[in-house]
């Protein structure tokens, strides 16, 4: 029987992995970087294509594979890189890796609300910058989550994860919004309100929504004014999903209190950037998902995938099917 091909996109995906795939007899190769060029030129004659990468996933790389390109497993939970019509036109089936990280992202999403609300990228200028202040009794004061009003755009598994983590700080309310009610959401207390009304009310606005043609642009100029002065944004999801340089503008004016992002526009982020010389934002490097068990997990779901995919199973976590 002839050995199936399957090209990883990125040299730094778990061995263990890799290995099983080799045990279960497929022909691995391997792009030495994260370089479309290189991509291009290893892919004809792929069956199966492991994507770890957020570069886009196109008609351009699609057609270089060829025809007998039957598999993708795109090592992310989010997509918005990949053509999805393309892949439907060519009867490509495709997966992605949500629930896996669900616990690593909220981690970082109650992360970012306590750095930013803490004013920590603040704190940390004043100690370089020998401004360190003993004898005032409300120096570099920021806002409480207890008894705080937590919202979150988008309750699905990594939104949920993140509401259960904030129960613990004994908050006053978790809001939610999004296109439906979610039963298990009203029976842990969590309220479903339209946007306004959780904008309105929360100190806590955490953005928990794929990017999709509907949710790109969604935290515009508009949405910054609906929130509280004393409000904290946060970005665990994708950088489009909010217009940058409202946020800026409502950052610098005090429209809001300050923002903790873990993804923005774009990635990676010059190091000149306005967003890393504002007091009030924490950045990190789009690492929601960084953590040893998590992206094993990811990896190994996505092995899973592209196994079934390529013999004939229904696919853990379709994307396409
Ligand atoms: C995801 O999986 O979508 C995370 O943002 C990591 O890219």
């Amino acid at each position: 029987m002839e050995k199936l091909t399957v090209l990883i996109t990125n040299p730094t995906v778990p061995i263990v992995a890799i290995k099983e795939m080799e045990e279960k007899g497929y022909n691995i190769k391997i792009v030495n970087k994260e370089d479309r060029a290189e991509i291009l030129q290893k892919l004809p004659g792929t069956h199966g294509l492991w994507w770890a990468s957020q570069l886009k996933l196109d008609k351009e790389i699609l057609d270089a594979a060829g025809p007998q390109l039957k598999m993708i497993g795109v090592m992310s939970a989010g997509y918005n890189h990949v053509s999805l019509d393309e892949l439907k036109k060519r009867g490509i089936k495709a997966s992605n890796t949500p629930n896996v990280l669900n616990d690593a992202v909220a981690d970082v999403a109650v992360l970012l609300s306590l750095a930013a609300g803490r004013r920590m990228t603040e704190a940390r200028w004043a100690i370089e910058n020998n401004q360190w202040v003993n004898n005032e009794w409300k120096w570099m004061v920021g806002q409480d989550v207890r008894n705080s009003t937590i919202g979150i755009i988008g309750l699905g598994g990594i939104g949920f994860t993140t509401a259960r983590r904030f129960k613990g700080f004994d908050v006053k309310d978790i809001l939610y919004t999004g296109h439906k009610e979610k039963k298990e959401a009203a029976e842990l207390g969590y309220k479903f309100v339209d946007l306004d009304a959780l904008l309105a009310a929360s100190d806590f606005v955490i953005v928990a929504v794929p990017l999709t043609a509907e949710t790109q642009g969604f935290c515009d100029a508009a949405f910054f004014k609906k929130m509280k002065k004393n409000a904290v944004f946060v970005n665990i999801s994708r950088g489009p999903v909010v217009d940058q340089p409202a946020l800026i503008n409502a950052l610098k004016t005090g429209e809001i209190f300050a923002a903790g992002l873990d993804v923005m526009t774009p990635e990676p982020l010059p190091p000149d950037h306005e967003l890393l010389k504002m007091p009030n934002v924490v950045v990190l490097p789009h690492i929601a998902s960084a953590t040893n068990h998590t992206r094993d997990g990811m990896a190994i779901l996505t092995m899973q995938n592209l196994h079934r995919g390529l013999t004939g199973q229904p696919l853990l976590t379709p994307i396409v099917e």
